[in-house]
């Protein structure tokens, strides 16, 4: 008898991606997903502690959900649920439940598993185990295995666009991060796993894959030739698979961009022009605090030589404003990054002290005015930079690799090269298809085009091509400007 699960979803890409596969890990014991949790059988949060309020968040979610739980096993007692046994399994997985596990166990005791990002592949046995006894399984421990060579194969389509983890985990231990720590350490997965995923998925309709990791241009791994290879070789092997026409990945860190990975930009057409390359601050004394073991100058040297490569290469960040002890003339320094990179978008975030962490216990905590303050500041001028982004793309073509049907019917949504949304109306048929759009308004997250032909080959992409005009050294403006 099939039975329903319903997984919720917060944080991360890579969350995402783990609540996919605890989905195909469970389906084999008949667990089916559906939209809502009235009623399911199984109901798992997948939680993110990367910032506060994570653990309220859970709890709070936690009380409607034992309502419910609470509901379907009275209507079970009257009879009332098809022979079903009434019980909903409540579990709590992912980096909250890794960090915060005994205490969800106990000011929660009506949750019947809590278990970490490393444990999914046990998910079968934790089931079995919590059908059985009363009270909460608690895993949150780092096995000795990968639970990747445990995980089932991905169900067969994952659709137009996927995500492949291939890294997972943190050895660098910035000091406002929880990642090392529920997460665990760095860990690559081996390239001919990679790469048989990655033909399944292809085989299964999808053309966009998304590489994933924490630190994902960390990764390296013996390739099956027996040469250690990097993400950028990594990205050529995938470039060979037929019909995979594009290759983007995520998340990065300045310090693991080696050369072949920045001429790979330059030399593989399907790699697409868009990196996200967080930063986090603009300030040097910050930067060592944080412990990025890298100065605002690297990041800007790293910048232009990823222009050089890829001249119309689109960045986006991250940013944490308010980091203890930053000053003004740090948050200047921020500020004077920005201008000088030039993001086409970033994500910004408001310090949070994370407990566990060295930056938590700094003496220099700032008040939550200023935060706000600089964080509004900062949102200001990276909005200013997206639009203007964006508004340098009316009246020009772009192909669309259309992957999902938009909200308005005939509408269909998909992303450009330099991640995006764009809509247009189109014909369902070109669905996973990419299809030049000639760009006619610049909306404040996306694009809005019309059709313009059929459909664009992926080897047409350059910068030649579309005419943006590449963005000036940033290194130059610097020392102009020092
Ligand atoms: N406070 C605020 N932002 C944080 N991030 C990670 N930890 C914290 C924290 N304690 C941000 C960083 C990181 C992104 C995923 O989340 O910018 O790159
Ligand atoms: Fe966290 Fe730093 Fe590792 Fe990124 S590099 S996951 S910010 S510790």
């Amino acid at each position: 008898m099939t039975k329903k699960l319903f997984i919720k979803t917060w944080g991360c890409q890579m969350n995402v991606y783990d609540s996919a596969r605890m989905a195909d890990v469970l389906a084999p014991l008949g667990y089916q997903p559906v939209d809502e949790p009235d009623g399911a059988d199984m109901v798992i949060l997948n939680t993110c502690h990367i910032r506060e309020k994570a653990a309220e968040k859970v709890f709070s979610e936690l009380g409607r959900l034992r309502i419910l739980k609470d509901g379907k096993a009275a209507a079970a007692a009257r009879g009332e649920t098809d022979g079903q046994d009434g019980r909903m399994i409540l579990a709590v997985a992912g980096c909250v439940a890794q960090a915060e596990g005994e205490e969800i166990v106990a000011r929660a005791p009506f949750v019947d598993m809590v278990f970490g990002p490393q444990t999914y592949h046990t998910l079968p046995e934790m089931v079995a185990k919590a059908s059985r006894a009363a009270g909460s399984v608690l895993n949150t421990d780092f096995p000795a295995e990968s639970k990747f060579d445990f995980l089932p194969e991905e169900a067969a389509s994952q659709g137009v666009s996927a995500f492949l983890a291939v890294q997972e985990g943190c050895d660098k231990f910035c000091t406002f991060c929880v990642v090392p720590y529920t997460r665990g350490a760095e860990f690559s997965r081996p390239a001919a796993q990679i790469l048989a995923e990655a033909r399944r998925l292809v085989a299964g309709g999808t053309r966009e894959i998304n590489l994933l990791g924490q630190n994902v241009n960390a990764w390296h791994g013996d390739g099956p030739d027996g040469g250690s290879w990097g993400l950028g070789r990594l990205v050529r092997e995938l470039a060979e698979i037929d019909g995979l026409e594009r290759i983007r990945y995520t998340t990065s860190h300045p310090r693991d961009m080696d050369d072949d990975l920045i001429r790979a930009h330059a030399e593989v057409p399907q790699l697409m022009p868009y990196l996200h390359l967080p930063v986090q601050a603009g300030s040097d004394r910050i930067l060592a605090a944080m412990n990025r073991k890298h100065t605002a100058d690297d990041y800007r040297r790293l910048v232009d030589r990823l222009r050089t490569a890829k001249p119309d290469l689109a960045l986006s960040g991250d940013f944490i404003v308010g980091f203890p002890g930053e000053s003004d003339a740090d948050f200047a320094a921020t500020l004077k990054l920005v201008t000088e990179v030039g993001y086409a978008q970033a994500y910004t975030f408001k310090y949070s002290p994370r407990p566990g962490t060295p930056a938590a216990v700094d003496g220099a905590q700032l008040s939550e005015e200023v935060k706000e303050a600089r964080l509004a500041a900062l949102q200001q001028l990276i909005n200013a930079q997206q639009v203007a982004f964006n508004h340098g793309f009316i009246g020009r073509t772009v192909p669309v690799l259309f992957d999902r049907v938009g909200r308005r019917s005939g509408q269909l949504l998909g992303r450009s090269p330099w991640m995006q949304s764009v809509h247009a109306e189109a014909n369902e048929r070109l669905l996973g298809r990419i299809v030049t759009v000639r760009v006619d308004a610049a909306l404040a997250n996306s694009l809005a085009g019309t059709v313009a032909t059929g459909e664009f080959s992926t080897s047409a992409i350059g910068p030649s091509s579309i005419g943006l005009a590449p963005t000036g050294p940033v290194t130059q403006t610097l020392e102009a400007s020092a």
